[in-house]
């Protein structure tokens, strides 16, 4: 059994950014979180914050192994799960076009089969949940348009996005409930090095608030923010002119 009255989740992401926010709020909420990421030092002083409600259990979604040793130490910390919120993610820019396929599969394997290999592991947990279980998901607005240098960061989201819509088919007849949350950009590790401009960059704490509103009212989808979400819409109704007329001006690539 869980040690707390409140529901408990297994965050995927919670050593920095957005999903430490989301962790720290879940935790401050009642509810009991068990936080996983790579750097279990990070985990560690996050778990030392609130020590009764947040467990750190560190692993790399990448790896099969690390993951089984993650599920013993998830099993003796509770014998269900009322949710997984799988926040993990990294990022990589097709700068010059050389289509390194290395780069691809190292932002695929933890952006999508990252999801799956957790799913996979959860799955059992899950369907012991106290009430209905659910999932939560972090893509990204990036995926509503084609944009510069994100062949494979939006590759990697936009097969998340299909993947998470056809679940809630196969899933419509069951109790499972599914959140997409789509932010926009977020003031993280994973943007510090960006060097292009980030409208209406939000801070983490700001953007988790944003997620965990939804995932607790148990909404199918959460966009944020709105402006940079109807920017993109309307320039996604108008794709032929995005294409003709402003790619040019923003793609760094002048010859193929
Ligand atoms: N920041 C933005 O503007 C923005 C916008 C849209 C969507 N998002 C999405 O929001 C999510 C959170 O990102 P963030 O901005 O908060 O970035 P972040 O601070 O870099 O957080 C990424 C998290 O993923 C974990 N992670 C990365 N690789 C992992 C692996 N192999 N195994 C386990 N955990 C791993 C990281 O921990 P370790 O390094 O310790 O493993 C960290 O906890 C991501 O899915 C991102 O794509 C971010």
């Amino acid at each position: 059994m869980s040690p707390l009255s409140g529901k408990t989740y297994w965050l995927v992401g919670a050593s920095s950014g957005i999903g430490e926010a989301l962790a720290s709020q879940l935790a401050a909420q009642g509810h009991f979180v068990i936080a996983s990421a790579r750097s279990g030092e990070s985990l560690a002083q996050l778990a030392l914050t609130q020590p009764s409600r947040i467990k750190a259990v560190p692993c790399d979604v990448t790896q099969p192994e690390s993951l089984a040793q993650a599920a013993l130490r998830i099993q003796e910390l509770t014998d269900f799960l009322d949710g997984m919120i799988f926040c993990a993610g990294t990022c990589e820019y097709e700068d010059r076009l050389d289509f390194d396929v290395d780069a691809y599969q190292r932002v695929m394997n933890v952006n999508f089969f990252g999801v799956v290999r957790c799913l996979a592991l959860a799955k059992p947990l899950l369907q012991k949940a106290q009430d209905s279980p659910q999932l939560l998901v972090v893509s990204s607005l990036s995926t509503l348009l084609p944009l510069p240098r994100n062949e494979i960061y939006g590759a990697s989201k936009a097969a998340l996005d299909y993947f998470v819509e056809a679940l809630r088919v196969d899933t419509s007849l069951t109790r499972l409930q599914i959140t997409l949350a789509k932010p926009g950009f977020v003031a993280t590790p994973l943007t510090a090095h960006n060097d292009f401009a980030m409208p209406f960059i939000m801070q983490p704490e700001a953007a988790a608030a944003r997620v965990l509103k939804a995932f607790i009212a148990k909404r199918a989808r959460v966009v944020f923010p709105r402006r940079l979400w109807l920017l993109l819409q309307l320039a996604s109704f108008f794709k032929p002119l995005w294409l003709r007329y402003v790619a040019p001006r923003i793609t760094r690539i002048k010859k193929w």
